[in-house]
């Protein structure tokens, strides 16, 4: 199965699984660019905003295209409660494009629930599986064997 992870990522957590992914997959890996400055204080504040308000954002031009892969592997940092805008402008823009979907995401503490039903409702796809971590799992080296988990999911599909 001809297999493709894309992510966003502000902080390097969501890249740490996407890269864990791709390595037991060995598969396409894209980094999707957020154009609005999102460091420090009032980057954070407007990222928080921008998420809550569902609004699209500038994003860098992807150069693989999704609907040449059985499978796209979508990753988002939870942000209030949802995917972050990068994530939500890149499903909008490809929303034709997929076959299958797997969706995982990086969290404080909660909203991976609400987040995978928001990608659910945008990619109008049911995804074969989904992993939720939380940021101190993967900052400690923790989320191997979940990850690992979930991409035999996604191979036996
Ligand atoms: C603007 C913003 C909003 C956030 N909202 C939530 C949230 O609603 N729930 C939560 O558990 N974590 C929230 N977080 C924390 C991130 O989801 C978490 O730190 C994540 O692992 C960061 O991933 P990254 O390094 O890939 O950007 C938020 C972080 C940011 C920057």
């Amino acid at each position: 199965m001809k297999t493709l992870v894309v992510y966003y990522s502000r902080t390097k957590i969501t890249e740490k699984v996407a890269q864990t992914i791709s390595e037991n997959i060995n598969c396409d890996i894209e980094e999707i660019i957020d154009l609005k400055d999102r460091s420090g204080a009032i980057g954070y504040l407007k990222a928080g905003k921008d998420a809550m308000k569902k609004v699209e954002t500038d994003i860098s031009i992807s150069d693989k295209d999704p609907s040449r892969y059985d499978c796209v592997i979508i990753g988002t940092p939870v942000w209030a409660f949802t995917m972050a805008p990068a994530i939500r402008t890149y499903i909008n823009q490809n929303k034709d494009r997929f076959k299958k979907v797997a969706f995982f995401c990086t969290e404080g503490g909660s909203g991976h629930e609400k987040t995978f039903k928001d990608m659910e409702e945008l990619t109008k796809k049911k995804p074969i599986t989904t992993l939720f971590l939380l940021t101190k799992e993967v900052s400690k080296e923790q989320h191997i064997n979940k990850t690992q988990e979930f991409v035999e999911k996604i191979k036996e599909s």
